[in-house]
C-alpha cells in the first residue's frame, strides 16, 4: 500500500484563506484588525528565520504585527518590561517570545508574565490548565499540537476510540497532543498511550497505534515494522541531518529528516506527513488562528 500524503503546505495554504477572509469580515464590521508581536532576544539563525516567517505570515492576513528584536544581552528584568509593556497595548491580541531565551534569562518566569488572554503559544501555566479541562475552557491549544489534530481531522482519519500512540512527552508537543486527542468530542475521543525514553517496549505500543504521533527528536527512530497497516503516521521530528545547496537559491540550507524511516513507512501507513512540508507548515498557521481568537474572544465573537 502506498500512504496518502498529508501535505501541511496545501492544508496551511486553504487555513490562512479561511483566516484572512475572516479577517477581512472582522476589519469591516468592528474596524479592527488582529495584533501580534514577536520578541526575539539575540541572534540564533533557527529563531530568526522563524519569526521572521511568522512576521511575514501575519503581514501578508493583515494582521498588525511588530518584529521586536533585542540583543543577547537584554536584562531579565528588561525583557519582563517589554512583555508588560505588551500586555497593556490594546492594538497587540497575541504576545509570542521566541524560545529558547539567553541562557541567564528564565524562560519560566518570561512565559508566567505574559498575559493569559494574550498568550497564543498556549505555554502559560492557566493555558496549560485550561487544555487539561478541555471543552469551551481551552482558548489557545499549543500551535504545533492544534496543527496536528487538524492534519488528522481534515485527512479525514477517524479519531473516535483510535489508539493514539504520541511517542515523547515535551511541554510543547507530546503531552499538549496527549491531551488534545483525549478530549471529549469531534476530532478527539481516542484512547491515548504516551511513549518515552523509559518506555519498556516502544514497538509493542507503537504497532497498536491507529494514529502514531512521533515527536521525539530522533532520525529515524520509528522503523516501518513498527507502524501498523493502515495507520495514520505524524512525524513532528525536525532532524539537521546534513547541508545541501539550494537549487533555488544557491545557498547552503540544512537537509531535514524526520523520526520516522518515511520511505519504508510509507509503503505500510495508510496516510503520513512528509518532513519537510508537514506538520511544520501548521504551526505558523495555528499561531495565526490563536491571534485572531484573541481578537475574538476580545470582541466577545468567539
Ligand atoms: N521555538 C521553537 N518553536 C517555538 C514555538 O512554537 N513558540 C515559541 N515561542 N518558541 C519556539
Amino acid at each position: 500500500m502506498t500512504a496518502k500524503l498529508i501535505k501541511g503546505t496545501e492544508l496551511r495554504d486553504k487555513i490562512l484563506e479561511e483566516i484572512e477572509a475572516e479577517v477581512n469580515e472582522i476589519k469591516e464590521k468592528h474596524g479592527v484588525v488582529p495584533g501580534l508581536v514577536t520578541i526575539l532576544a539575540g541572534e540564533d539563525p533557527a529563531s530568526i528565520s522563524y519569526v521572521t516567517a511568522k512576521i511575514k505570515t501575519a503581514h501578508k492576513l493583515g494582521f498588525n504585527e511588530i518584529q521586536d528584536t533585542q540583543p543577547a544581552d537584554l536584562s531579565e528584568e528588561a525583557l519582563l518590561e517589554i512583555v508588560e509593556k505588551y500586555n497593556k497595548d490594546d492594538s497587540i491580541n497575541g504576545i509570542l517570545v521566541q524560545l529558547p531565551l539567553p541562557k541567564h534569562i528564565d524562560d519560566k518566569k518570561i512565559l508566567n508574565a505574559i498575559d493569559p488572554d494574550k498568550d497564543v503559544d498556549g505555554f502559560h501555566p492557566v493555558n496549560v490548565g485550561r487544555l487539561m479541562i478541555g471543552g469551551d475552557a481551552i482558548k489557545f491549544p499549543p500551535c504545533t499540537p492544534a496543527g496536528i489534530q487538524e492534519m488528522i481531522v481534515r485527512s479525514g482519519v477517524e479519531t473516535s476510540g483510535a489508539e493514539v500512540v504520541v511517542v515523547g512527552r515535551s511541554n510543547i508537543v507530546g503531552k499538549p497532543i496527549a491531551n488534545l486527542m483525549l478530549q471529549k468530542g469531534p476530532g478527539a475521543n481516542s484512547t491515548v498511550t504516551i511513549v518515552h525514553t523509559r518506555t519498556k517496549d516502544l514497538a509493542a505500543h507503537c504497532k497498536r497505534a491507529d494514529i502514531l504521533i512521533v515527536a521525539a527528536g530522533v532520525p529515524g527512530l520509528v522503523k516501518p515494522e513498527w507502524i501498523k497497516p493502515g495507520a495514520c503516521v505524524i512525524d513532528v521530528g525536525v532532524n539537521r541531518i546534513g547541508e545541501k545547496i539550494s537549487e533555488k537559491t544557491g545557498k547552503k540550507i540544512a537537509i531535514l529528516s524526520g523520526d520516522v524511516d518515511f520511505d519504508a513507512a510509507k509503503e505500510i501507513a495508510g496516510y503520513i506527513t512528509p518532513v519537510p512540508g508537514g506538520v511544520g507548515p501548521m504551526t505558523i498557521t495555528m499561531l495565526m488562528k490563536n491571534t485572531l481568537k484573541s481578537l475574538k474572544f476580545k470582541l466577545g465573537i468567539a
